[in-house]
């Protein structure tokens, strides 16, 4: 017997797939109900083990949390697998604290939302929170059907809809090569969490499409977005309040309203944010590439330290701009949110607004030490020289920048 499975697990090198199969049904009667375990000596809950259906109409919720937390309390690596197919689900909740060792969410399948909106009363629809070390990955689609829901959305900030996907009070997370489609809310949010990486992400919902944001981040440390492409009716990224070490490169942002920090203040309880960095990114066809956005009558606090670099904007309306004016037009005290060290370099591409670099910062903390180097913006059917406008700000000028009217700015 023994050595029989030596040779069988010597062709394993051949045959690694067929072998796996008989490995793992090999020590399945040794796992938990509705469990097997893979070669790497993951444990791994199929949600089909637990009734799940494929049919596109099924409420699979229910089963998906049970598959859940099976994995999220059996010890040591454990892997929930969603495989191919359409599995329809109301809430989902990959809640922990977990037994020791890695989680994984692989969604080989597509997730539906259920169209029916009593099955969607909380704030996210699938929400991993109090969880360390998850990761949730698998290349599937996450399709939360949010376009029977947008007429419901209320212009402004987070709205009322559940995004699609939360990491809540979430340590050392990732979430990689997965799609998103037509969320009701945002698509992604990110917090109260650390440690945190975003990549490989496609996420497309319409243009016009109401606060349907691709990821919003609040009261994080640590979180890296790269590599994916997002196109919404909203903001590509917000990066609001509370956040510290941003890294944001290698996105595809577009159509939408492109890359925010904020917007900032809105809030009272709202908490200072900085070092935030955003680079080698292609925005196209939005309304803003660039933007760091604050409300006016907002708490003391900072936003400090912020770089865009080595931007290329394709037809974007605003490219550079900061607004400590945003969206404030009944509240008359100005922003209190200080913002400085701010550096917008190798930005360029075309506008198609006259105005390419907007400064308008408060009047009660104008903006200190932004940066201005080698911006090389051409219009894209405007007629007359691209310019500028400032408030407010004493900007400098590194580098080459082709713009004319940037008096006001320094
Ligand atoms: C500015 O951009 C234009 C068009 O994209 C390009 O032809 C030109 O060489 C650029 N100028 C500098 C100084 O980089
Ligand atoms: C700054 O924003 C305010 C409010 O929207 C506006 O009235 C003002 O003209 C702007 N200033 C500049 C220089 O754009
Ligand atoms: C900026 O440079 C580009 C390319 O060199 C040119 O087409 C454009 O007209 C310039 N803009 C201004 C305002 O000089």
């Amino acid at each position: 017997m023994a050595t029989s499975w030596v040779s069988i697990e010597a062709s394993c090198l051949v045959l690694a797939i067929a072998c796996s199969m008989l490995t793992i049904n090999r020590v399945e009667s040794i796992d938990p109900i509705g469990a097997h375990r893979s070669l790497a000596g993951e444990t791994i809950f199929d949600i089909r083990k637990f009734g799940a259906k494929s049919d596109g109409r099924t409420d699979n919720g229910v089963m998906i949390n049970q598959a859940w937390r099976a994995a999220c309390s059996s010890k040591g690596p454990a892997r929930v697998l969603i495989p191919l197919g359409n599995f329809m689900a109301g809430q989902i909740n990959f809640v922990g604290p977990c037994a020791g060792g890695k989680k994984t969410v692989q969604i080989q399948g597509t997730l539906l939302g259920d169209p029916n909106p009593s099955s969607h009363a909380s704030k996210a629809w699938i929400s991993a929170q109090k969880v360390d070390y998850i990761d949730i990955t698998g290349g599937g689609t996450i399709n939360a059907r949010g376009e029977n829901f947008w007429k419901y959305a209320k212009g402004g900030g987070e709205g009322v809809l559940p995004v699609s996907l939360e990491f809540q009070t979430v340590g050392n997370g990732n979430l990689f090569n997965v799609n998103f489609l037509n969320s009701m809310g945002f698509h992604i949010r990110v917090t109260d969490s650390h440690d945190v990486a975003l990549w490989g992400l496609n996420i497309q919902a319409p243009g016009n499409s109401p606060n349907t944001d691709g990821i919003h981040l609040s009261s994080n440390k640590n979180v890296r977005i790269t590599d994916s492409k997002i196109g919404t009716g909203d903001d590509c990224i917000s990066i609001g309040h509370g956040n510290y070490d941003v890294f944001v490169s290698k996105i595809e942002c577009g159509p939408g309203h492109g890359i925010s920090v904020g917007s900032l203040g809105k809030r009272p309880d709202e908490t200072s944010m900085g070092r935030i960095t955003i680079k080698d990114c292609l925005i196209r066809d939005t309304t803003n590439g660039a933007r760091i956005k604050t409300y006016h009558g907002s708490p003391v606090m900072d936003a400090s330290g912020i770089t865009f670099e080595n931007i290329i904007m394709e037809r974007v309306k605003n490219p550079i701009i900061i607004d400590q004016n945003y969206n404030s037009n009944s509240k008359t005290q100005p922003s209190k949110v200080k913002i400085s060290d701010v550096h917008f370099r190798n930005i360029r591409g075309s506008s198609i607004s006259p105005i390419s670099i907007t400064l308008n910062c408060s009047s009660t903390v104008p903006c200190q030490g932004v940066e201005l180097a080698d911006i090389n913006l051409t219009s894209f059917n405007v007629p007359g020289p691209l310019t500028s406008k400032c408030a407010n700000v004493k900007a400098y000028v590194r580098g080459k920048i082709n713009l004319t009217g940037l008096e006001r700015c320094f």
